[in-house]
């Protein structure tokens, strides 16, 4: 049978991982795949650094639009990232009958229900388990594995640069800032880092896998994100002394009211797994009404991991693409003509546990000032420790746990607080997960 024939575009990072894998494991990958799977055609605007991996058989190029329109090509693997280029290049693929796999999370997060669509009127696949968790099948599971499922929530840890700077910040008592240099200097973090620390990158993830366990279209727009750049030492020791790790999370949950999407710091017991997975490393918690509380972790970044999940794209394809459209897994895991209209609840309509820090004057009163306040929202406490004032200081750090509440109500609660007049500057606020298999 003849070779499957792939044009990569872009030969970074991911690109290169995943040419070596390829190599390296070829004669493997023909075994499970049942033919040969070739790069016969490589884009990229470094042709120093294209040819330097092409042998001679491969084309090499820096148009990439030579690559999507080439009918030698079956499939197309966009390496390439950002949101414009790369969805002109998909889209263009897909007008021209190509397979397509990418790593690409913000441009499906952003823009997947105009590609899914346009695959699916063309009958081809858009593959894209390297988008999330870099080389854990996190994909492949929620599509396939739990398919049996009634899918419950997902909470995961889903940007490697922001736990290794929480790990770091919390092995090592170190600042936030110091733990970002040093995860610039060890290539973790982009030179600008934002999307990492700021939760966009998560949320990219989050909003996939929901898509896809809830069989409701990707929702970007709607998912509530908030990163880690806040977070102090303080907080981290606090939540460690009260039996908890701070870890910044993608949740995604199932509600009465409808689901909830969300990436922000949380709080959660020190005994979970997932509470243990530290510094570059993802995990991802999948609660399925069937088999419970599933755990799969691994390397969420890097050259041959993300090409260990690109590789798995491409058998993927390989072996499907003879398959009658209507007999393939779908994208979103759901028939297209079935998705959910179920809506993505706003975040003041979100339940969930908060950690509040507060730094108070030490005088009698104070706290049932704060108590009476929460009970007027309604909302009960559930832990709470003074801290010791610090030498020279009137003022003290309260931590307080509270049971379930609404964000809404918190909300309120906290701007009251703030207005006491013994309370000095912002109330921190960080929410708690419990992430049990009930
Ligand atoms: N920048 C991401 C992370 C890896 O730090 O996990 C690619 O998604």
């Amino acid at each position: 049978m003849n070779p499957i024939k792939v044009g990569l575009l872009g030969v970074g990072t991911v690109g290169g991982g995943t040419f070596a894998v390829l190599k390296r494991n070829q004669a493997e990958i023909a075994r499970r795949a049942g033919r040969d799977i070739v790069v016969s055609m490589i884009a990229d605007r470094d042709l120093d650094k294209a040819h330097s991996l092409a042998d001679s058989n491969i084309q090499v190029t820096d148009d990439a639009f030579a690559v999507v329109t080439n009918p030698d090509i079956d499939i197309v693997v966009e390496l390439i990232g950002g949101v414009t280029i790369a969805k002109d290049l998909i889209l263009k693929a897909i007008e021209n009958n190509k397979h397509v796999v990418t790593a690409n999370k913000a441009l499906l997060a952003l823009h997947g229900t105009e590609i899914f669509a346009a695959a699916r009127e063309k009958g081809v696949i858009v593959a894209f388990e390297a988008a999330v968790a870099g080389g854990i099948p996190i994909i492949k599971a929620l599509r396939e594995g739990l398919t049996a499922n009634r899918i419950e929530w997902i909470a995961g840890i889903i940007n490697g640069t922001a736990n290794f700077i929480l790990s770091e910040m919390r092995e090592k008592g170190q600042s936030f800032e110091t733990v970002l240099e040093q995860a610039k200097l060890l290539g973790y973090a982009e030179a600008d880092p934002t999307f990492d620390i700021e939760g966009i990158d998560a949320a990219h993830k989050i909003t996939i896998m929901s898509a896809i366990a809830f069989g409701i279209p990707v929702q970007f727009d709607k998912v509530y994100v908030e990163g880690i750049t806040q977070l102090t030492g303080d907080d981290i020791r606090y939540a460690e002394d009260l039996g908890y790790r701070i870890k910044l999370l993608g949740i995604t949950k199932r509600t009465d009211k409808g689901i909830e999407l969300r990436v922000h710091p949380t709080l959660i017991p020190a005994q979970r797994l997932i509470a243990n997975v530290e510094g570059v490393m993802n995990a991802v918690v999948v609660k399925g009404d069937a088999v419970g509380a599933t755990l799969y972790y691994g390397a969420g970044a890097g050259a041959e991991p993300t090409g260990s999940s690109v590789v798995a794209d491409l058998v993927d394809v390989t072996r499907m693409q003879t398959a009658d459209p209507m007999h393939r897994v779908p994208s979103l895991a759901f028939q297209p003509d079935l998705l959910s209209s179920t809506p993505v609840i706003s975040m003041e309509e979100v339940e969930t546990a908060y950690y509040l820090r507060l730094r108070v004057v030490d005088k009698p009163g104070v706290l049932a000032d704060i108590s009476r306040i929460l009970a007027n929202s309604d909302i009960s406490i559930n832990a709470m420790v003074q801290k010791e004032p610090a030498v020279d200081e009137d003022n003290v750090d309260i931590i307080m746990l509270t049971h379930l509440t609404i964000e809404k109500r918190i909300n309120e609660a906290i701007a009251s607080i703030e207005m006491l007049p013994v309370v000095t500057g912002h109330v921190m606020r960080i929410r708690l997960e419990e992430l049990d298999n009930e």
